[in-house]
C-alpha cells in the first residue's frame, strides 16, 4: 500500500534537534504509566488488510476468550488502517459502512475484558488512501476517547510528502542534510502533537507510532510519547523478511524499557507462509527482544500448531519479564541471550540455515554469565533438562530454535 522508500534508518538525529524538543514531563508520565510489559494483541492488517470489518474484529475478540490468548496475556484488539469514513460539515471523522458504530463496538470488546485499538496518520491520507488526522488532531483523539479506544497506531504514511523528506520524483536520490534535519524535526512535532492531544483526553490510550525507523526513532521515540515504535519496514509472511527484521534488531536493546518499546512489526505466525519451525523463530525472538506480540492471523481458524506457538506460555513469560530488559546476541553466532528477573537467563539458540542441515552448536555457559552448575529448560519442549556443567550442545532445526531458560 505504501511507498516502497530504501530504508532510511540512516538518518541519524542531530542534537540540536533532540535539544530543541526536550522530554516533556508529561511525554514520560504517560508514556511509562502504560505498556509497563510489552503490548499483547491483535491486529487486523496482516491477515485482512482493508477488508476487515466490524464482524471480523468481534469474532477476534471471541475467538481471543475462547482460545485462551486472553488467559496468556493477549489483551488488545487492534483495527488497523481501513475503518474511516468521511468527515462531517464538523470535521468529525466517522467509520465507514464496514465500522457501523465503533462505541458499540468498543462497548463489547471491552465487556470480553479486552481493549480496542485504532489506526491513523498525522497526514491528510493513510496509507491505504482513507482519512488521515491531518488538520484534525485534537478531534480526532477526542473522538477516539468517545469511542472508548485504548491504543493508538499512528502511521506516518502521506506526512512524508508533507516533510518533503524523499525528492518524489527521485526517490533513490538524497536529499540535503539541512532537508533531512528539518523533514525529521517535523516527523517529531507530528508525532508530539499527537500525543499531546491523546494526554489532553485523560484517557489513558497506548500510542504506538509507526513511521518504519526513519531518524533513528528508538532515540527519540519516548521523548514524544511513544510506548513503542516500528524499527523498520513492512514484515511479510516469509523467512527471509521475518528473519531480516528480527536479527537487525541487534543494538537496539538500550532503547527499550518499561512503557516504551522497540517494534519489530506484527507476528506471522499462522498465516502459512512459514514453517511451524520458522514461526517458532519469530515468536522466541520476538519474545528474547521484548518486542510486543501482536498477532497477525485470523484467530477464529487456528490450527493446533499455531495456537502451540501463540500460546506457549513460557515463552511469553520471557517477553513479559517483569525486567523489561530486552536481550541482546552474543556475536557472531545467532545466539541471543535475555536478562529476566531473579538472576536468571532466557538463551534462544537459531539454526538459520534453510537447506535441512541440522547443525550442532555449543552454547559455552559463561559466555551467558553462568560459572558453576546450571538449571535448564527447554521451553518449546517443556522439559527440564537437569543441572548442566561447562557447555550445553543443541541441535536446532533449519529456520528453527532451540530456547532455554536457564538459572542457578
Ligand atoms: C503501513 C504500515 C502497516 C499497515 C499499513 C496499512 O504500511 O506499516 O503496518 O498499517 O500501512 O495501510
Amino acid at each position: 500500500m505504501r511507498f516502497r522508500r530504501p530504508l532510511f534508518q540512516g538518518i541519524c538525529v542531530p542534537l540540536a534537534i533532540l535539544l530543541f524538543f526536550p522530554l516533556s514531563s508529561t511525554a514520560k508520565a504517560q508514556s511509562t504509566r502504560l505498556a509497563v510489559t510489552p503490548p499483547m494483541g491483535w491486529n487486523s492488517w496482516n491477515h485482512f488488510g482493508t477488508k476487515v470489518d466490524a464482524a471480523d474484529v468481534r469474532a477476534a475478540a471471541d475467538a481471543m476468550v475462547s482460545n485462551g490468548m486472553r488467559a496468556a496475556g493477549y489483551r488488545y484488539i487492534n483495527i488497523d488502517d481501513s475503518w474511516e469514513g468521511k468527515r462531517d460539515p464538523q470535521g468529525n471523522i466517522h467509520p465507514n459502512s464496514k465500522f457501523p458504530d465503533m462505541k458499540a463496538l468498543a462497548d463489547y470488546v471491552h465487556s470480553k475484558g479486552l481493549k480496542l485499538g485504532i489506526y491513523s496518520s498525522p497526514g491528510p491520507k493513510t496509507c491505504g488512501g482513507y482519512e488521515g488526522s491531518y488538520g484534525h488532531v485534537q478531534q480526532d483523539a477526542n473522538t477516539y476517547a468517545k469511542w472508548g479506544i485504548d491504543y493508538l497506531k499512528y502511521d506516518l504514511c502521506s506526512y512524508e510528502s508533507i516533510m518533503k523528506l524523499w525528492d518524489l520524483k527521485h526517490p533513490s536520490r538524497p536529499i540535503p542534510p539541512m532537508q533531512q534535519m528539518k523533514a525529521v524535526a517535523m516527523m517529531r512535532h507530528a508525532y508530539e502533537k499527537m500525543h499531546q492531544a491523546l494526554v489532553n483526553t485523560h484517557r489513558p490510550i497506548v500510542y504506538s507510532l509507526c513511521q518504519y525507523g526513519i531518524g533513528s526513532v528508538w532515540k527519540w521515540g519516548p521523548n514524544v510519547g511513544g510506548n513503542l515504535w516500528r524499527t523498520t519496514d513492512d514484515i511479510s509472511d516469509n523467512y527471509r523478511s521475518m528473519s531480516l527484521i528480527g536479527f537487525s534488531q541487534a543494538g537496539l536493546q538500550k532503547y527499550a524499557g518499561p512503557g516504551h518499546w522497540n517494534d519489530p512489526d506484527m507476528l506471522e505466525i499462522g498465516n502459512g507462509g512459514m514453517t511451524p519451525d520458522e514461526y517458532r523463530t519469530q515468536m522466541s525472538l520476538w519474545s528474547i527482544l521484548a518486542a510486543p506480540l501482536i498477532a497477525g492471523n485470523d484467530l477464529t481458524k487456528m490450527d493446533a500448531t499455531t495456537k502451540s506457538i501463540l500460546l506457549n506460555k513460557e515463552v511469553i513469560d520471557v517477553d513479559q519479564d517483569p525486567l523489561g530488559i530486552q536481550g541482546h546476541r552474543l556475536a557472531p553466532l545467532q545466539i541471543w541471550i535475555k536478562p529476566l528477573a531473579g538472576g536468571a537467563r532466557a538463551v534462544a539458540i537459531f539454526n538459520t540455515v534453510l537447506d535441512d542441515q541440522a547443525i550442532p552448536i555449543t552454547l559455552q555457559l559463561k559466555s551467558v554469565g553462568f560459572t558453576g552448575p546450571v538449571h535448564a529448560r527447554d521451553l518449546w519442549a517443556h522439559k527440564d533438562l537437569g543441572i548442566l556443567h561447562g557447555s550445553y550442545t543443541v541441535v536446532p532445526p533449519p529456520g528453527g530454535v532451540v530456547m532455554l531458560r536457564l538459572w542457578q
